[in-house]
């Protein structure tokens, strides 16, 4: 079994996505198995905070190193071989690949900040860092569950058909998928291209690489 650990404030968020569809499924297979830890447990004195102003100034709230350290350390313990993974925007940049990557991992962790981010020394605690995309979310949250998502159908056994993975978009580096349609023939005057529809199977390759290529150049 593979075992996601996520380490947040907000472990609520992660309820509803993971009780939909193939996450979901999943779960109940007994293939991944996704634990929250409340990074607030490990935050001492009497208000438990878990956040403080910046040294030098500014605006905005950061995780204070404490209680976040505390929280990596109960999530080594309780998987010693987990990869340890902060989402920031300052990360390296999340894609296909890296989703491939750490489903052969045993265990990963998501570390998840709120507010402006994180005090820096927390960085020396994490195994790597990683960024959804050139915005910045609210919190890590969000980040932590597309990664989830995205890892989560790449397991063995997880998608119903094994071809279905590894015909996605971007499994070949940069190269998106080609464009898919089914019943009816023709909607509101559009038809479906002939091609795919005249049973020549090669032909239908042929015309599914072109395409894809087409479409990857123009996005690109
Ligand atoms: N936290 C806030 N913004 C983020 C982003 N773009 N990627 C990962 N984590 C984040």
């Amino acid at each position: 079994m593979f075992h996601a650990q996520v380490l947040t404030l907000f472990p609520e968020f992660f309820d509803s996505p993971l009780s939909c569809s193939i996450p979901r499924r999943a779960i109940e297979a007994g293939i991944v198995a996704v634990d929250c830890i409340q990074i607030r447990d490990f935050a001492t004195g009497r208000h438990r905070k878990v956040d403080d102003s910046p040294y030098g100034g500014g605006p905005g709230m950061l995780m204070k190193p404490e209680p976040v350290v505390a929280a990596i350390r109960e999530a080594r313990l309780r998987q010693p071989q987990t990869h340890v993974v902060m989402l920031t925007p300052s990360g390296a940049p999340f894609n296909q690949s890296r989703a491939l990557e750490f489903t052969e991992k045993s265990s990963i962790t998501l570390l998840c900040g709120r507010y402006e981010g994180f005090d820096e020394r927390i960085c020396d605690y994490v195994d790597e860092q990683i960024s959804l995309g050139d915005y910045v979310l609210s919190g890590g949250e969000p980040a932590a569950m597309c990664v989830l998502d995205a890892v989560i159908r790449l397991l063995p056994d997880v998608l119903g058909s094994p071809e279905s993975a590894v015909l996605d978009s971007f499994t070949e580096e940069g190269i998106l998928d080609w464009p898919h349609y089914t019943r009816p023939e023709v909607f509101e005057g559009k038809a479906v291209p002939d091609v795919l529809l005249s049973g020549h199977h090669a032909e239908i390759e042929v015309w599914r690489r072109e395409q894809a290529l087409l479409r990857s150049r123009r996005r690109s």
